[in-house]
């Protein structure tokens, strides 16, 4: 499943918080009612008793026996959702079917346990291989956790023996994984509602559409058929072997049977039935196809999806040295889809808004997530798909993998090679900054064995974290020594499932028949099992090394940890990099980190190891001054990392909060995305503190002026409305925009406002490209007044793309008058003015606007109750809360909070925002008077040099 990949840019505080709850997010849905009640085609007699339902004490063990393990599954699943209708009321949600498992007996045993959760179930019977009857004596449903029916057989089954089990059940399209359905609109010749039904069955949800052993290593061959009805197309897994059409109780049917699948596991199981269209392409012995709405394929939307689907496939049978083994490929992209994309093999299915490019519309880093979206697709088809973690407590191995792939796949995609470090301010950072809250236990400590322990496992860390700990291996082994090891690793456990260990061990024997030395398990289990991550310590004076855990100090560490750390160390004046394997907590004295007092030392160059390094005084003195004088002699990632550790080092005050703020000075000679994009983040941070006091003015004049090199580099592009050609300068060209009119630099302003009055003069052609739109409409309207904002407002009425009124949404929210900002407030209840799926979303832009914070919290206060009830959807109240309290750093701010919290949950819902007004505040008190002072420094020199 993919979600990290949008965790990402300067939403990068809110997203934090949605992290760990973005997989329960749930979309609001209408459901229909079904007046006419469909008979089931032709059922067999059941053999065995009726069904009891119980809930006895609980199993003693979550998982599945191992006496049987099924080979395969015959599967019909008669889906009676009508994809066109006319009148809802004839609309018909259920899909009903049956199965066939094939088992094998390893133990001997005379009870089945199978998954079964939300389908009514009937045993038909148990055969053997010579299909005589095994009578059933008893079937039970363990209405607890385990999730099991209970089949009890008068005989016992025989080792080695090859048994049968029948059954029938019925379900529901509904809610937002098994089997559900998707409403849109579609214009005929009129609008009409059209449906779509599909699965997501990751990660315990294929028991809610057929019985079955739904764990990942019990992997089967799945014969599936799918009916449907009349005009509409099933898609399954694998190609498409039969299809006929066929009356059924008076109706219309179409009966698809398909191949049998590949050996695989249940969650990764697929089925679609739609009236959508597809593109289709044969890229060599693979039939790609790419689905959609009718409307948003003839639009063109799907284009750039199915144009890179065939490079990124070629590039990961290269790395992986094995081949897609399936003779096609769909991708479908499904409006409202829960998550931004499900792996299934062969049928990978997306939220339609993030499998979409919009030519004209979309910017690039839209763009680019699609990309990045699509190749962790991809990557999973190997890294999951042909090999699959044995259990869930694994799970970053196909999530740490599949996040680490898609940026190498992009890099390898692209012609400009610096795509693969876009992975350093997506992944790497944001993992870091929420782990040292202290949120997380190791990424295979815990073991999960509840629906809801495994879907705790969806967290920034097996993903992002997951994925730099891989980075970090595969830099230390070298890219081509870990290439080797993930080969044999994927060839020894295809069609099979893996722990963690046998990566390791496969990465080893690439290691040793290699130059390398690393004892990679050791090394490795340290990063696995610990929560958190250390911070390096280096005394270049006398070279003495220590490590220690890096935690918040007010949650100071209860453990006792010592990392094995792979470390790169440069030395001033020379380009070697010498590697280094620290074991112990120190310090220990090594003369790789020594230098002399003319010398600078830099450790874990190119931001490649997950952890912070601190330095004596003296060193960070010289790296300063390096950076100042002349910044390319220190790697570009090493410069985000400096400032990244800078600030982080303050923030526990291991550093004076000057010297992060030094760190930043150089950028006016820096014009790479990744440093300015690290320091953007936390010079955020210090807006949100400061925009409202006298620490303002001097930050404002000190962020103009460092911003104002980097504007004046891609002003000729800007003023032109258009982009440079290198992909990170085109995200970068976004960083100096949004400084610069952020902060009212006299020529952004102007460039914002002419470029609006000039789509405001000619409204049929937006002539602002779409990578400014964002910063260009929050410029105009900010500047401007009620005709700037009715303007945008009435664009917004009538933009068709879901991107670009998000954009105009937020943009809204930048105006500077009070009774606009109000006005707005109040259209956010009102259903017809904003759809409540942008409720939360235009709240807080407007909190996020220095204007309109206490508008927004106050008109929070007064409604509270209206606004619950919008929330129904996927934003929670503590999520709103934290984004609408993102400034709140004083006492009065806390009190009011807490009266807040009192009143109307008092259970601490609202506790997140509640520390981490705390700490603000703490911070406030710190650190005010200093940064304050350091800002009036600074821009006091009035020469260039800031
Ligand atoms: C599924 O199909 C395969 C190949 O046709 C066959 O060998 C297997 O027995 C089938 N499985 C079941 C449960 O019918
Ligand atoms: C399952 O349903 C299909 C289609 O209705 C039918 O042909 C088949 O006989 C059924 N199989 C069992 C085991 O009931
Ligand atoms: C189950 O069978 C396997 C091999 O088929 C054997 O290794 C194991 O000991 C058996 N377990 C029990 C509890 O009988
Ligand atoms: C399942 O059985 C329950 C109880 O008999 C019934 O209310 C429900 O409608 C059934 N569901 C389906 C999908 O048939
Ligand atoms: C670094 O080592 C030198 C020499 O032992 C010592 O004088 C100095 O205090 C140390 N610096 C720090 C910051 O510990
Ligand atoms: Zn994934």
């Amino acid at each position: 499943m993919s979600k990290s990949v949008y965790v990402s840019k300067a939403a990068a505080v809110a997203i934090v918080a949605v992290a760990a709850l973005a997989l329960v997010a749930v979309i609001g849905m209408v459901i229909f009612q079904h007046t006419r009640i469909h008979q089931c085609p032709s059922p067999l007699p059941p053999t065995a008793p009726p069904t009891e339902l119980i809930t006895p004490e609980p199993m003693p063990n979550l998982r599945l026996p191992e006496t049987l393990i099924p080979e395969s599954y015959e599967i019909y699943l008669q889906v009676h959702l009508h994809t066109e209708v006319n009148n809802s009321d004839n609309q018909d949600l259920r899909f009903t079917g049956n199965s066939t498992v094939k088992l094998k007996c390893l133990n001997a045993t005379n009870t089945i346990y199978i998954h079964s959760k939300a389908l009514n179930l009937t045993v038909l019977g148990v055969t053997d291989e010579n299909g005589k009857g095994v009578p059933v004596s008893r079937v039970r449903m363990w209405e607890d956790k385990t999730e099991f029916a209970e089949i009890e057989l008068a005989n016992t089954l025989r080792v080695g023996g090859i048994y049968y089990l029948s059954n029938e059940f019925q379900g529901e399209c509904n809610g937002s994984n098994g089997m559900f359905f998707r409403s849109y609109k579609e214009k005929k010749d009129k609008f009409t509602t059209a449906f779509v039904a599909a699965s997501q069955l990751e990660s315990t949800e294929a028991r809610k559409v057929f019985p079955c052993f739904d764990e990942p290593a019990m992997k089967a061959v799945f014969n599936i058929t799918i009916i449907h009805r009349r005009g509409s197309i099933a898609l399954s897994n694998m190609p498409q072997k039969d299809n006929v059409e066929m009356e059924i109780d008076g109706e219309e049917w179409v009966v698809t049977e398909f191949f049998p699948t590949v050996k695989m596991s249940t969650y990764l199981l697929a089925f679609t039935v739609s009236s959508f269209e597809s593109k289709e392409t044969n890229h060599g012995r693979i039939k790609l196809r790419t689905w959609s709405r009718p409307e948003v394929m003839a639009a063109g939307h799907m284009d750039y999806a199915h144009s890179i689907t065939g490079k990124l496939l070629d590039i990961f049978e290269e790395y992986c040295g094995v081949k897609y083994p399936l003779s096609k490929l769909d991708q479908i992209g499904i409006p409202e889809f829960p998550i931004f994309g499900m792996e299934n093999w062969g049928l990978i299915i997306y939220s339609e808004k993030y499998l979409m490019y919009e030519a004209g519309i979309s910017s690039t880093s839209e763009k680019y997530w699609t990309a990045i979206l699509i190749a962790h697709e991809l990557a999973h088809q190997w890294f999951g798909n042909l090999v699959t973690m044995r259990w869930w407590n694994d799970l970053w191995l196909n999530e740490g993998f599949a996040t680490y792939m898609s940026y190498l796949a992009m890099d390898r995609m692209e012609p400009d090679k610096d795509m693969k470090d876009l992975f350093i301010v997506w992944e790497t950072q944001m993992a870091m900054r929420v782990e040292y809250e202290g949120l997380f236990s190791g990424l295979t400590e815990d073991y999960p064995s509840t629906r809801n322990e495994i879907r705790t496992m969806y967290n920034i860390f097996t993903y992002s974290k997951g994925g730099a700990v891989l980075r970090m291996l595969a830099e230390t082994l070298t890219e081509s020594v870990f290439e080797k090891g993930v080969q044999s690793y994927l060839k020894a456990y295809q069609y099979n499932s893996a722990e963690t260990q046998d990566l390791w061990s496969h990465l080893q024997r690439a290691v040793d028949n290699s130059s390398v030395h690393i004892p990679v398990a050791e090394v490795m289990d340290t990063w696995m099992q610990q929560a958190g991550y250390p911070l390096i310590t280096i005394n270049t004076t006398s070279g003495e090394v220590s490590q220690e855990h890096f935690f918040l100090p007010e949650i100071p560490s209860q453990y006792n940890y010592t990392w094995q750390i792979p470390i790169k160390v440069m030395k001033s004046g020379s380009e070697e990099i010498k590697f280094d394997l620290i074991t112990v907590k120190g310090p220990v004295s090594k003369s790789v980190y020594q230098c002399n007092e003319n010398e600078w030392i830099l450790a874990n160059v190119n931001y490649t190891g997950y952890y912070r390094v601190n330095y004596n005084p003296e060193n960070w003195e010289k790296l300063l001054q390096q950076l100042e004088t002349d910044h390319q002699k220190i790697p570009t990632l090493s410069r985000a990392q400096l400032i990244d550790d800078a600030f982080k080092l303050a923030g526990i005050k291991y550093v004076n909060i000057t010297l992060a703020l030094r760190t930043t000075k150089y950028l006016l000679n820096d014009t790479e995305f990744i440093p300015w994009e690290t320091a953007m983040i936390h010079l955020h941070h210090l807006i949100l503190m400061f925009d409202r006091s006298e620490v303002y003015g001097p930050m404002k004049a000190y962020l103009s002026k460092l911003v104002g090199p980097l504007y004046d580099h891609f002003e000729s592009f800007t003023n032109k409305s258009s982009i440079p050609d290198r992909h990170t300068a085109q995200l970068n060209q976004v960083n100096a925009v949004t400084v610069a009119c952020a902060n009212i630099l006299p020529k952004c302003q102007k460039m914002a406002t002419n470029l609006f009055d000039l789509w405001r003069k000619d409204p049929t052609t937006n002539p602002i490209h779409p990578n400014l739109r964002p910063m260009v409409y929050c410029s105009a309207i900010g500047a401007g007044g009620e005709v700037e904002w009715d303007f945008a407002w009435k664009m917004l009425k009538m933009s068709s793309s879901d991107v670009e009124r998000e954009r105009l949404v937020e943009a809204l929210a930048c105006t500077k008058q009070v009774w606009i900002l109000n006005r707005y407030l109040e259209y956010t209840l009102d259903p017809d003015k904003i759809k409540p799926e942008l409720f939360s979303s235009t709240i807080r832009s407007i909190a996020n606007n220095v204007v309109g914070q206490y508008l927004t919290w106050n008109f929070v206060i007064s409604q509270w109750s209206n606004i619950t009830q919008m929330l129904s959807g996927t934003y929670s109240a503590e999520e709103l809360i934290s984004g609408v309290t993102l400034r709140f750093s004083t006492k009065y701010d806390l009190q009011q909070l807490k009266t807040f919290d009192e009143l109307h949950s008092g259970r601490g819902v609202f506790v997140e925002s509640l520390k981490r007004t705390q700490t603000n505040i703490n911070w406030m008190e710190e650190n005010k008077q200093t940064v304050l002072e350091w800002f009036q420094r600074e821009v006091s020199h009035g020469n260039n040099k800031v």
